[in-house]
């Protein structure tokens, strides 16, 4: 079992997001003992340069090169742990640049006269979500986990968890509460 974990917080080891994602990818390491296969991809140091027209015609032979792995590396996951912190209301733009480059026509996803086919669907998606105020499941600002979703829908991935832990700005009492409530959701993997 292929495990992509994905970091985007530029909070190292002060990250929320960050300690979520590495506990969840350690509780699937406790379920599936040496089957599951970890490959890690921290987007803070190994940073994916913003998607330039060059880039999307193929003429950069480098970043051609790069789009290929990350694409077949996101292709080849079975199981995708994602630590997203919320960024003035959206993503980490190192975690946008990650999703210019795996939102490929013919590849992810496919156009056809009844609309959208998702093509990488055979995948389990995992979102460990940190954010400093209060937005529940339904903000209309919430542009992190809202985005984050549609984009594995798009790609075909209808299996997704959402782990949180939100009001970590709002005091101590407030993020121990949050981070025990999502600590329990991990254990219950
Ligand atoms: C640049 C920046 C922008 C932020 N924007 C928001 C925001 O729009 N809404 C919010 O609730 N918290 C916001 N926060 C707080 C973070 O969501 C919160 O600290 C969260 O824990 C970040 O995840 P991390 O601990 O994994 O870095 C922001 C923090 C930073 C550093």
């Amino acid at each position: 079992m292929k495990i992509l974990h994905i970091d985007s917080s530029i909070m190292g080891d002060a990250s929320v997001s960050r300690q979520l994602s590495a506990e969840i990818v350690q509780q699937l390491q406790q379920k599936h003992g040496d089957a599951a296969q970890v490959q890690h991809l921290d987007l803070a140091v190994q940073q994916i340069p913003h998607l330039s027209s060059e880039i999307l015609m193929g003429q950069n032979a480098e970043q051609s090169a790069l789009g290929e792995q990350l694409l077949q590396q996101y292709l080849d996951a079975d199981v995708v742990v994602v630590g997203a912190a919320m960024y003035n209301f959206g993503l980490p733009s190192t975690l946008k640049a990650w999703i210019d480059r795996i939102s490929v026509a013919g590849r992810t996803f496919k156009y056809t006269e009844q609309g959208p086919v998702g093509l990488a669907g055979d995948k389990k998606v995992y979102i460990a979500s940190s954010r400093g105020g209060v937005y529940g499941d339904n903000s209309p600002v919430d542009y992190q986990e809202g985005l984050l979703k549609a984009v594995f829908n798009f790609t075909g991935v209808s299996d997704i968890d959402v782990i949180r832990a939100e009001g970590v700005n709002m005091g101590p009492d407030m993020k121990a509460q949050a981070m025990a409530t999502a600590q329990a959701q991990i254990q219950a993997i």
